[in-house]
């Protein structure tokens, strides 16, 4: 694992989209994988000004998004077909064709989970996956106890993972149970992975990643296993790592310089 960490989020967050655009600009025909939440809002706010400053395009990407919640259309405003519309796809020249989620109103999901995982076979496989964290340690909706050799397929959301999300709704009970989610072998199949986390709501989750043991206890910790996994922190996220001065060391002020 290359582990970065900022001084502040906002850093992360430009760095992690600059790292993103420089995948595209080296491979206008990347297929990326693509994560929603609280911490990508403002990576595609700058990916999106970065498209403006004509420092990037998409017009050649295929994006594959890590999950969607079952029972909500696409039109949903809190579905994450919305949110990727509204907060990067309506604003940059990817064609709509290019962009996937699970189609979390399929009469059959299961059906629908191992389409998606055809589709991104058939599209190459992945060559970037961005992925955030859940405060228990999930990836995509991979949730605790999730089999480190997952593919797509159905998941049920913890309690915590719900009520982290409640936010998004008018309450809890609106607040849906189930997603259709890349698995952890899906994640672990892309040929690199960059994951942001941010604040100190997620340094243990951070800690557990990195220097916990692999374990499904925690599904982020998989990417132990992964050859080209880069984790970007803030200085709050990284605030439990015990070798912590060891890795600020290595990657001063998470210095790796990305040139566009
Ligand atoms: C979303 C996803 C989730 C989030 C995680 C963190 O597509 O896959 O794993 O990345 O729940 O969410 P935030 O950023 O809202 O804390």
């Amino acid at each position: 694992m290359k582990i970065l960490i900022h001084d502040t989020a906002e850093a992360a967050e430009k760095d992690t989209a600059r790292r993103l655009a420089q995948a595209v600009n080296k491979k206008p025909d990347s297929v990326l994988g693509l994560a929603t939440g609280g911490t990508m809002t403002r990576v595609y706010e700058e990916l999106v000004a970065l498209y403006n400053q004509k420092r990037v395009s998409f017009s050649e990407a295929t994006t594959f998004n890590l999950d969607e919640y079952i029972g909500l259309p696409a039109e949903h405003p809190c579905s994450y077909h919305t949110y990727m519309r509204e907060a990067l796809f309506k604003h940059i020249d990817i064609p709509e064709a290019a962009t996937h989620l699970p189609d979390g109103m399929a009469s059959h999901p299961d059906q629908a989970a191992a389409d998606y995982e055809a589709a991104i076979h058939a599209a190459g496989g992945i060559d970037l996956q961005l992925l955030g964290i859940g405060h228990n340690g999930h990836i995509g909706f991979n949730e605790p106890s999730s089999s480190l050799q997952s593919r797509t397929r159905v998941k049920t959301l913890t309690e915590d993972t719900r009520r982290a999300n409640q936010r998004y709704f008018a309450s809890f009970d609106e607040t849906p149970i189930y997603a259709i989610t890349m698995g952890i072998a899906t994640i672990m199949d892309a040929r690199e992975c960059l994951l942001l986390a941010t604040g100190a709501g997620k340094a243990d989750a951070v800690a557990a990643m990195i220097e916990g043991p692999m374990s499904a206890n925690c599904p982020a910790s998989a990417l132990q296993m992964h050859q080209t996994a880069t984790i970007l922190l803030d200085s709050e996220a990284a605030s439990r790592l015990a070798n912590r001065a060891y890795y600020e060391y290595v990657h001063p002020k998470g210095d790796d310089s990305v040139q566009l």
